[in-house]
């Protein structure tokens, strides 16, 4: 049996028709740029995550470099960011001349360890940026309180968290995306909600940083040719607006397929040696990665997987202290121990809308004949 990582033609097949229909709308008004589709598109996106503005800009990278720079962020500035996340969450920093200070992460949710944050507060920390990893939220309720109490800035980063909803309290969830100053999330194809290239959303509800964005993303434009600020290229494409529309509307049920293949794993891997996904009870969890651990033997389950036709990938294999990106940083071996434990512990598993019950099947039997 043949288990891919992801499946992008199943999911697409679904919905061939209606993309093509809005492809061809798209070539018929030739509004390529900034055209309906994207206004349309940010206006159910705003609705989507219950924000007042949703901006689409080029990728969910730009998303966090723009959303920086509309919050003052600039060299001098600390911005904390958790150790265990794509690089591009600490590169949207760095763009901006402010300088990444990394955080460890809690062992069981992945997500940045709110023990550790005040910590690495100093007097020129403005700002976080909580990960939403894997489609968990990041402790949110405690985060806010930090933040109040230290007066710093919230970014969510929702890349891949479109849909993941946070118990503030005994009566409210809210969607990220609304849960800090503003929040960037990434279209990246693969994402629970992917696009047929690059693309991006930062969503907020404050008319201030969403004024100011606009002008940062299209040259510092007001209008046609009036630039108040020196501001970027960085605009969702229309094709790509008109692509995610169409996707928009599958999400929620994508999510619950996700959400099926994942309670299916937890059962079919308990009791086994493999440390199965945590849920915190302030979040609810979209499985953009369904992401084991595993004590010993990694390497060689990577190959035995690769021998029995199925997918996996370590997310992330190299902590963002470590990179040598980062080197000028001087931290060393050591410092972010759970971070460090984790890259060399976890896999992430094949999880997709429309994953067969068969192919998690042969999955989970594959992790346990070779533990056996
Ligand atoms: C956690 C996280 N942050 C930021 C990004 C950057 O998004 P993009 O690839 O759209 O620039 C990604 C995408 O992979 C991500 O997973």
């Amino acid at each position: 049996m043949k288990v891919p990582f992801i499946d992008l033609k199943i999911q697409h097949q679904k919905i061939n028709q209606e993309l093509k229909k809005a492809i061809a709308a798209v070539l018929k008004r030739n509004d390529f740029i900034l055209g309906q589709d994207t206004a349309l598109f940010e206006q159910e996106f705003a609705k989507f995550c219950l924000a007042k503005y949703a901006i689409g800009v080029a990728s969910g990278t730009d998303g966090i470099f723009l959303g920086l720079l509309a919050l003052g962020i600039k060299q001098g500035d600390e911005v904390l960011v958790p150790d265990f996340t794509y690089i591009a969450t600490a590169n949207a920093v760095s763009y901006t001349q402010a300088k990444p200070v990394f955080v460890d992460i809690d062992e069981k949710t992945y997500n940045i360890d709110v023990k550790c944050l005040k910590k690495a507060i100093t007097k020129r920390t403005k700002a976080i940026i909580p990960v939403h990893l894997f489609g968990q939220a990041a402790n949110m309720p405690e985060i806010q309180k930090i933040t109040a109490q230290y007066g710093l800035k919230i970014i969510e980063d929702a890349a891949q968290a479109h849909g993941t909803s946070v118990k503030l309290n005994d009566r409210q969830w809210h969607n990220t995306g609304t849960l800090g100053d503003l929040a960037a999330f990434s279209f990246y194809p693969t994402k629970n909600l992917g696009g047929m290239g690059d693309g991006g959303m930062i969503t907020t509800n404050n008319e201030r940083i969403y004024k100011k964005i606009l002008m940062l993303r299209d040259c510092g434009r007001v209008s046609k040719y009036d630039h108040q600020i020196i501001g970027y290229n960085s605009r969702l494409d229309t094709l790509q607006a008109a692509i995610l529309r169409v996707k928009l509307k599958k999400i929620a049920f994508g999510n619950q397929l996700r959400q099926e293949s994942a309670q299916l794993y937890n059962q079919l891997l308990e009791n086994t040696n493999v440390v199965t996904p945590f849920c915190a009870d302030f979040s609810s969890h979209i499985y953009h990665a369904y992401v084991i651990r595993v004590k010993n033997r990694r390497n060689e389950l990577l190959a035995h997987f690769k021998k029995k036709g199925i997918g996996s990938i370590v997310y992330y294999p190299i902590p963002l202290h470590l990179q040598g990106a980062y080197k000028n940083l001087n931290y060393k071996k050591g410092d972010f121990p759970i971070t460090e434990k984790l890259a060399q512990e976890v896999i992430s598993l094949p999880i997709y809308p429309y994953i067969s019950k068969k192919q998690i099947e042969y999955v989970a039997q594959t992790i346990k004949e070779f533990y056996r």
